[in-house]
């Protein structure tokens, strides 16, 4: 008896993990929609497609070269484990990080880049 209790605990949360795992895929909150972007976000896309775009995905976490940005400023870390604030973000794209380059950027560019991964 003992034993057929633990054997459906088990059975039901080994069922609660998979289940939180599942919700995690999709717990990501939503992207703006191209429709509803400002001119200043449409700037920002520009600017992605120029300079990120053939090393990473803005509307998936999958990676190419680099980590998928979707979300990127809406999760709590980066891959890096750092916090996706401007001043990082800025300091990641001018700079670059691990193997990714830098990248100059006037400051209007930077200022719709980072409107525009807010979108993400
Ligand atoms: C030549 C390829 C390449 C280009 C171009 C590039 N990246 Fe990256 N990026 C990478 C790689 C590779 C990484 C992972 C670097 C690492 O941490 O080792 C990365 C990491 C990042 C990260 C995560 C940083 C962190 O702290 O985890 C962000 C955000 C990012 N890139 C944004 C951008 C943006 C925005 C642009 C355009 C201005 C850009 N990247 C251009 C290759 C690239």
């Amino acid at each position: 008896m003992q034993i057929r209790i633990c054997s459906y605990l088990l059975a039901l949360f080994s069922g609660l993990a998979a289940l939180s795992v599942l919700a995690g895929c999709k717990s990501l909150p939503p992207s703006k929609a191209e429709s509803e972007w400002t001119p200043e976000e449409a700037q920002g896309a520009q600017v992605f497609h120029q300079a990120c775009a053939k090393c990473h995905y803005p509307t998936s976490t999958h990676g190419l070269h680099g980590p998928g940005l979707q979300a990127i400023t809406k999760i709590k870390a980066m891959p890096s484990g750092a916090p996706p604030t401007d001043e990082r973000l800025t300091a990641v794209i001018l700079h670059g990080h691990g193997t990714m380059p830098g990248t100059t950027l006037d400051d209007q560019q930077m200022h719709d880049l980072l409107a525009y991964l807010h979108t993400l």
